[in-house]
This record gives structure tokens, sequence and C-alpha cells, in this order.
């Protein structure tokens, strides 16, 4: 299974690249390629350098749409109009979405669009074929980038294509020690994005590191 990262030079994506390029095969998008391809190399010569072998290519976010099976939107959420403006392709593609739209204020607030979530409004913009999900929201880059601990968490998935979604958690629970909950249709979207403003409030209130969440 090929999976696409577009914007997969930023935080979170570079991290979803170390864990998940041993697995899978990935291609990291940016808007310059170069910056992808420096990214993969820092990557694979440090997953090299762990013993682990990987398959990651850095490619324009163009390509990393028209070769994946599966296209995560790492990008943040005041850039996903203006992104998926410049890109087309995704008819057949299972896309994820990992986007939060939240704000700092005192303390993090969840501000969504009047489509109710971000995930509701990357729907809008894309074909109606696309199968969208929403996975990996409240997991911190520091913790994908952690490369030598493993991801304990819950990862709560949703969406309304039940064998995407069912591809999505097989996904999922082939990353470290990361755990896919069935979350339900699309339309919870908001449930899952407001909860990393929680999450972050709660770290910030309590004096805690690396909050994340686990269902039992
Ligand atoms: N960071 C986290 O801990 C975390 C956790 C869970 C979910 N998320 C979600 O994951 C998404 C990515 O977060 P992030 O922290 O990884 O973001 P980021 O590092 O700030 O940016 C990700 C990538 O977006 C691209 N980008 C930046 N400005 C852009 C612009 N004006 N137009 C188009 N693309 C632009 C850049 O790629 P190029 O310059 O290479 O094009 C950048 O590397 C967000 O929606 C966030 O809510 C983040």
């Amino acid at each position: 299974m090929k999976i696409g990262i577009v914007g997969g030079t930023g935080d979170i994506g570079e991290g979803m690249a170390m864990r998940l390029s041993p697995v899978f095969d990935i291609v990291v998008g940016s808007r310059e390629q170069d910056k992808a391809e420096a990214s993969c190399t820092a990557t694979r010569e440090m997953l090299k350098h762990r013993g682990q072998e990987c398959t990651l290519h850095g490619v324009s976010n163009q390509d990393a749409v028209d070769k994946a099976d599966i296209v995560i939107l790492a990008v943040p959420f005041k850039h996903v109009v203006p992104t998926l403006s410049t890109l087309h392709g995704f008819e057949d593609k299972i896309v994820i979405s990992p986007v939060n739209p939240m704000e700092k204020h005192d303390h993090f607030v969840f501000v969504p669009p009047p489509e109710g979530s971000a995930a509701l409004l990357i729907k809008k913009l894309l074909p109606k074929e696309v199968r969208l999900c929403c996975a990996f929201n409240t997991i911190a880059a520091n913790r994908w980038k952690a490369i030598e601990e493993e991801l304990a968490y819950s990862v709560p998935v949703c969406g309304d294509d039940e064998d995407a979604k069912h591809q999505v958690m097989a996904m999922v629970n082939r990353i470290s020690d990361l755990q896919a909950f069935n979350a339900g249709p699309l339309s919870v979207a908001p449930l899952i994005e407001s909860l990393t403003p929680l999450v972050l409030n709660i770290a910030r209130y309590n004096r805690m590191h690396d909050v994340g969440i686990q269902f039992r």
C-alpha cells in the first residue's frame, strides 16, 4: 500500500514518515520537491543509523496524491483551502484528515469552520467519490518523532465508507502500539478534532507532558 503525505515536510508529516516508512511505501509531498527530498534523506539516514530499512520518496504535493492509495493531508487548517485548490486527482483515493482547527489564546480553543469541523469542510472541497476519514488527530508530532519510544495511544477513526475506514484502521494498527477505534461516521469529526485542544489544555493546566488518549 502506498501512502502519500501532503505537507509531509512539516512537524507531523515528518514524524509520520519516520514511523510509517519502515512499514509502508511512503511518498512525502511538499510545495517544493527539493524540500521533500531533503526531509526524506534526513529520515532515511536516521532510520539507517537505527538499522531500519524504509521506503520513502520526496515528491511534489501533486505527485504525493497521484502516486498514493491513501493520502494524508498534513497541512495546518488555515492552509487547507489554498492547498486543496492547487491539487487534483483525489477521486479514487482514501484521504485521511488529521487536521485540527484550533487556536491558542490563554488556553487552546476549538475553532471549527461553519461546516462544523475541518474534515467536514475538506469533504465539501474534495470530489464526492473521495473516501474521507479522520484519524491521527490526537497524537503530537514530538511523539511521532520520539522514534525510540512506542506510541501507545488509541486512535479514533471516523468516516462514512466502512471499507475505507477499516483500511485506515488496519493501517493504524500496524504502527507501533497504536490501536484504532471505530468512532462512527464522518459527522462525528467535530468530536474527534476537539479532543486535541482538550488534551493540550489538560497538559497545560496540570503541568503534564505528552498527554495522550487511551480508550479501555
Ligand atoms: N503538530 C502536531 O503535533 C499535530 C498533531 C495532530 C494533528 N496535527 C494536524 O496536522 C496538520 C499539520 O500540522 P503540523 O504541525 O505538521 O504543521 P506545520 O509543520 O506547521 O506545516 C506542515 C506543512 O504544511 C506546509 N505549509 C506551510 N505553509 C503552507 C502554506 N502557506 N500553504 C500550503 N502549505 C503550507 C509545509 O510544507 P511545504 O513547505 O513543504 O509545502 C509544512 O511543512 C495540522 O492540520 C494539525 O492540526 C498536528
